[in-house]
């Protein structure tokens, strides 16, 4: 098939990469010609394992194309995926400027059907919007059909998400629509669930939600743990063995960051609201969220007793490992609130350094853990890289001013610390 994607971004580069791995034609567009000329090198600006190398494979057999015109990739696809970004607003509403742009762009340059796919998360009723909006500037008398099919891949692991998915959702209101969705997909070889936009729509915001929730039950969970003396490993293990629970998302931490769970919590939040449902469950979620990180300051700070003019170092800096993505990320977050304090910081993350300097003033980036030790108060694990399991702790001990680990992330075993002669610090487990 002839595709087109509209918004070279995560979604979008993921999905046109693995569509063209694939053996269909695939056209990405995007309207920042910078960006465009260095995907046409094969230089992709964000770090995602596996990405550039299927991207530099499509590129050479010639499936796979970036472009800053959405004219040229209308005219010559038949099926348009919309993938460009949805930023909340400060009302916590998504943006959906971006979409109607682009919707409206492929209206004008339609000149025979087309089949435009919403890829990106948006709130339910968007594809009415697309449709109404399509149907305003067309200009040839053309038929066209709205589809949505939202997609679940997760930063870090996005190849092997999109090409092994747990479901494909498809949301068509016609027999065409769903047949070349079908037929696209033939591929994958995975349970396909067709159902209409609106459902389709809602089981993307809906799923992103109970994901959230899953996270702030188990963090609010480690907040008992912590009191008591029990181990939050332990009780999310005996929880999520119950096949009705699972154990997936049941991690206890630093609370969750990154581009979407955030934003797409405000944007159901704010949608149910307009559709006149106050969704107290989710704002519990969110708020349980947000009072993660003065949670984990509050045992940095009785940890040190005094943070201002204390060096901390801390390990990872993205929002979770293999990513350099620092969207919402909570170590960032912590950084921030451990300078306003006073504290000196010494940091280091395998891939998410260069952004973090973006973001981050007066903190000392340095090459690998062991530079981020050296003589620093404590060391704070706020990112769980597979690196950092594997640190050589006698080293690290030496390094450091005082023995003391803070981890945000639940990585080590306390007692193996307590061996160590650490002072060991970690979520909803004794410290020790
Ligand atoms: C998420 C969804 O998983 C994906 O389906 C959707 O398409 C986009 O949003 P992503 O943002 O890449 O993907 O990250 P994910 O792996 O889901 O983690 C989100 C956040 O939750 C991270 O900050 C992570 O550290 C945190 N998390 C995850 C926990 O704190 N505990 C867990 O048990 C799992």
């Amino acid at each position: 098939m002839n595709i087109a994607i509209i918004g070279s971004g995560y979604v979008g580069l993921t999905t046109g990469a693995c569509f063209s791995e694939l053996g269909n034609k695939v056209i990405c567009v995007d309207n920042d010609l910078n960006k465009v000329d260095s995907l046409k090198k094969g230089s992709i600006p964000i770090y995602e394992p596996g990405l550039s190398e299927l991207i530099t494979r499509n590129i050479k057999n010639k499936r796979l194309q970036f472009s800053s015109s959405i004219k040229d990739a209308v005219k010559s696809c038949e099926v348009i995926f919309i993938t460009v970004g949805t930023p909340a607003l400060d009302n916590g509403e998504a943006d959906l400027t971006g979409i109607e742009k682009v919707a409206a762009a492929i209206a004008v340059n339609m000149d025979g059907y087309r089949l435009i796919v919403e890829k990106s998360t948006v709130p339910v009723e968007t594809g009415d919007w697309v449709r109404h909006t399509i149907s305003a500037h067309i200009k040839k008398k053309v038929k066209f059909d709205v589809a949505s099919n939202p997609e679940f891949l997760r930063e870090g692991q996005a190849i092997s998400d999109f090409m092994k998915p747990d479901r494909i959702v498809i949301g068509v209101e016609s027999k065409k629509a769903k047949d070349l969705l079908e037929e696209l997909y033939k591929p994958f070889n995975a349970t396909l669930v067709v159902t209409n936009i609106k459902s389709a729509e809602l089981i993307k915001h809906a799923s992103n939600a109970f994901l959230a929730a899953k996270i702030s039950f188990i963090n609010s969970v480690s907040r008992i743990c912590d009191q008591v003396g029990a181990d939050v490993e332990e009780v999310a293990k005996g929880m999520g063995l119950d096949k009705r629970i699972g154990v997936s998302f049941l991690k206890a931490g630093l609370g969750y960051g990154g581009s979407c769970f955030p934003k797409d919590l405000d944007a159901f939040v704010t949608i149910s609201e307009k559709l006149g449902y106050d969704f107290k469950l989710l704002k519990s979620v969110r708020k349980v969220n947000e009072e993660q990180l003065g949670f984990i300051f509050k045992k940095i700070k009785d940890s040190l007793w005094i943070i201002k003019d204390k060096t901390i170092g801390v390990l990872g800096l993205a929002f979770k490992p293999n990513t350099d993505d620092i969207r919402n990320s909570p170590a960032i977050g912590l950084i921030k609130m451990l300078q306003d304090e006073g504290a000196a910081i010494k940091a280091y993350d395998p891939q998410a350094m260069k952004k973090s300097k973006e973001f981050l003033s007066g903190v000392t980036f340095c090459p690998d853990a062991y530079s981020a030790a050296r003589g620093s108060d404590c060391l704070l694990i706020a990112t769980e890289w597979d690196e950092f399991k594997e640190l050589d702790f006698a080293r690290i001990k030496k390094l450091l001013k005082r023995p003391m680990v803070i981890d945000g992330r639940n990585l080590y075993e306390p007692k193996q610390m307590l061996k160590l002669g650490f002072s060991y610090v970690s979520v909803g487990r004794k410290s020790v």
